[in-house]
């Protein structure tokens, strides 16, 4: 029996209320499936960490997460710690020392989810967002001088390596080849001469090696207006880490909300672990009511069976979720319920149970 070792670092706000849900039902799943053990051990790092101790995690904290077979984390980030920190000094830290350069978001519009267009549904809005995670826009590089003078200037360097940008176009080819379906990218070289040039060669380049994947090239702008107008268009789509970031919270809301938006930041090599979170924030206007929908933890739970090939286990997850937003009877506020988090998540583990009595749990 193959045994997952799990890091838990439910985080700030909302972050633990969601992920004790996701743990509940990811322990009923593989007791169900059979096939596999899950061992979680907890970190309490985040923001009210930060407080006590100056820093976001332990000194040791990339250390210890280093055993570990996968991450999963709730959200960080409250008021009292400003964003820049909480951020980079531990999801962005663990993203790039752990090298999680493939940062995977499933658009996909479930059965009795809430849609904000017209003509939306389960068939038109499904999409895989694969966003570049380990440098672009988001290198972190720049410069700051002349403070508080009238010459202040700022620069904020983007970084697209060969290296970087073509292991993550070619993950993506690889993802649609797998998957017979189309493969996007999304640029902006009319703009941005040289980054998204560059990057428009390399998909180019690549798509070399994949006669078989159709493919497509937009400029962001007119992404962002196509994925309300005809969503259809996209199936796998691959972009930059700031355009994946803006147009994945987009594609949150066309496929319900933040309330069911999960991510998986992935190191394919399994050299690290990778890590897998809720896409949404610590919620502190709702943090401590009990009322956070955990449905993206649990999502984002199903990412992880996924990754670790316990696809059944992973699909039966989605399947829960997809029942629950049919039946409409368990649903958080967020999504016009007045059920709890605990409820939802309790909902979930009997409709697990369920399928097991009824012999469809594969
Ligand atoms: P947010 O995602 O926390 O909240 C945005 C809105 O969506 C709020 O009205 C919130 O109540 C609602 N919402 C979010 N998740 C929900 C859920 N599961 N159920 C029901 N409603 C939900 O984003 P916001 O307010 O911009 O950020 C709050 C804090 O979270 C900030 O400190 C920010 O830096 C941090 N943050 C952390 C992230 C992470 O850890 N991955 C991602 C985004 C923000
Ligand atoms: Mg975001």
């Amino acid at each position: 029996m193959k045994t997952i070792n799990v890091a838990v670092i439910p985080g700030d706000g909302i972050g633990p209320e969601v992920i004790s849900e996701g743990i509940k039902v990811m322990k009923k799943a593989a007791e169900l499936d059979g096939r596999m053990r899950l061992a979680f051990t907890s970190f309490p790092w985040g923001c009210e960490y930060y407080l006590k101790h100056g820093k976001m995690m332990a000194d040791d904290g990339m250390e210890q997460l280093k055993r570990f077979d996968a991450i999963y984390l709730g959200a960080v980030g409250y008021p009292g710690v400003p964003d820049h920190i909480s951020l980079w000094d531990l999801l962005l830290r663990i993203r790039k020392e752990f090298d999680q350069y493939v940062n995977i978001r499933p658009i996909k519009l479930l059965n009795g989810a809430p849609c904000p267009i017209e003509g939306g549904t389960k068939e038109t809005i499904d999409m895989l967002f694969i966003r570049e995670n380990s440098e672009g826009e988001y290198a972190g590089l720049g410069e700051w001088i002349f403070q508080g003078k009238p010459e202040e200037l700022v620069l904020q360097t983007g970084v697209f390596s060969r290296k970087g940008t073509e292991r993550i176009i070619r993950y993506a080819f690889e993802e649609a080849a797998k998957s017979g379906r189309t493969l996007t990218s999304i640029s902006k070289a009319n703009a941005l001469n040289y980054s998204m040039v560059f990057w428009d060669q390399v998909f180019e380049e690549v798509s070399r090696d994949y006669p078989e994947v159709q493919t497509y090239s937009y400029l962001v702008d007119a992404a962002a207006m196509l994925m309300v107008k005809d969503p259809s268009r996209f199936e796998v789509v691959v972009t930059s880490n700031l355009f994946g970031d803006i147009l994945t919270d987009l594609g949150a809301a066309l496929a319900g909300g933040m309330g069911l938006a999960a991510g998986a930041n992935i190191n394919p090599e399994k050299e690290w672990p990778s890590m897998f979170e809720p896409i949404h924030g610590s919620a502190p206007d709702i943090a401590g009511k009990g009322i956070a929908n955990p449905l993206a933890a649990i999502w984002s739970a199903s990412q992880m069976f996924d990754f670790f090939g316990c696809e059944e286990a992973g699909a039966m997850l989605l399947d829960a979720i997809e029942t629950v937003m049919e039946e409409r009877i368990v649903l958080t506020p967020d999504l016009g319920g007045t059920a709890s988090t605990s409820d939802v998540g309790d909902r979930i583990v009997e409709i697990l149970c369920q399928r097991q009595k009824a012999g469809s749990f594969y």
